[in-house]
């Protein structure tokens, strides 16, 4: 036995392990449960008593010859022959835990209030065509609604333009689906506006769609209060007041009552205690003909909502351009938000 020790001594002395592969396949031929170490221990327990020691210290040796090849590797790796090396055993470098956006916060939020609802999330590109930022949903060209939106048009082409809200994805979904449609489309938006503390020239919305058959204003209201009790809280009482937008019939704009108890909700509901919070109506018959589906047989509503806004409500930040600054104090104030 003792002789066949020494031949393995013999042979880890010449062998070289030029690649890790190789590396691995040695420690498992000699250190594996199976390997040649742990057989030669076993069979070491039939040794008779006198040799036991020679070999006893023999086997040691080549468990020791074995380790070093293996070291000798982890020192020669690539680009290292020489200098320093790794220490493995030392503690990582901790990654500081990462924080979602305010917005992406938000966003998430509301989808998945209405993904329990059943609506899906759609999504259409943020640069758009005439038609389907504007002409199916029912601006005329030259007409002044389109001032309601100042538009950042291309400058080789004024036909398409960064889409001024996502009620185009409203259009992309309908000329592509068959009714029932349930649609909550998430995404950036852009209008030429002058950066202000309420204001800026990107942001976001949130607007979903529903078609099918018998859909009615009661439907829509009904749906807008589950998702503000859901969102601000199962006492929130909402209101609707008419409005205006090109796409709907008729048209609305929902407050939720936010209280008038101090200074702030008097700054922020300008004195009455109602806070805007989306646009929304049933979808005008003359977008759903637009878009290829039959008005005498589908209706639908629509609603959209600014998603600074809400955010700048629930975290309380005063200045809409913070989200976009990336200053990371203020981002890694969100980093325990989920
Ligand atoms: N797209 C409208 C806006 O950007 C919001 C809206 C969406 C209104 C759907 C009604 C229905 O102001």
């Amino acid at each position: 036995m003792l002789e066949i020790i020494e031949k393995h001594i013999r042979t880890i002395e010449q062998t070289t392990l030029p690649t890790a592969g190789a590396a691995e396949a040695f420690r498992i031929q000699y250190l594996g449960k199976k390997g040649i170490v742990q057989a030669l221990f076993t069979d070491f327990k039939t040794v008779p008593g006198d040799e036991k020691r020679a070999v006893g210290q023999a086997l040691n040796t080549l468990k020791t010859a074995v380790e070093a090849a293996l070291a000798n590797v982890v020192m020669k790796s690539p680009g290292r022959k020489k200098g320093p090396t790794e220490d493995f055993s030392r503690p990582g470098y901790a990654t500081p835990p990462g924080a979602h956006h305010p917005i992406s916060l938000v966003r998430n939020e509301i989808v998945s209030i209405f993904e329990r609802m059943g609506f899906s999330v759609a999504q259409g590109p943020e640069m758009e065509d005439d038609w389907h930022n504007f002409s199916a949903l029912n601006f005329p060209s030259e007409h002044p609604a389109r001032d309601m939106q100042d538009t950042f048009f291309l400058a080789k082409d004024p036909d398409w333009a960064l889409r001024t809200h996502t009620s185009s994805v409203q259009v992309r979904t309908m000329e592509t689906q068959k009714p029932p449609i349930r649609i909550i489309a998430p995404g950036r938006v852009f209008r030429n506006e002058a950066i202000s503390s309420r204001s800026h020239c990107v942001f976001h919305q949130v607007e979903g769609l529903y078609i099918d058959k018998n859909v009615s204003f009661a439907d829509l209201k009904q749906t807008l209060l589950a998702f503000a009790q859901a969102f601000f809280g199962e006492k929130t009482e909402i209101r609707l007041r008419p409005s205006y937008f090109p796409f709907t019939e008729p048209s609305a704009e929902m407050d939720i009552w936010w209280g008038l108890e101090n200074e702030a909700d008097h700054r922020m509901t300008k004195g009455t205690g109602w806070l805007e919070i989306m646009g929304c109506g049933m979808v005008d018959p003359a977008v759903l003909t637009s878009c290829g589906i039959d008005p005498m047989i589908y209706s639908g509503y629509a609603f959209g909502m600014g998603i600074e806004r809400i955010a700048m409500q629930r975290f309380q930040i005063p200045d809409i351009r913070a989200f976009y600054e990336n200053d990371l104090r203020f981002l890694k104030t969100f980093s325990g938000a989920l």
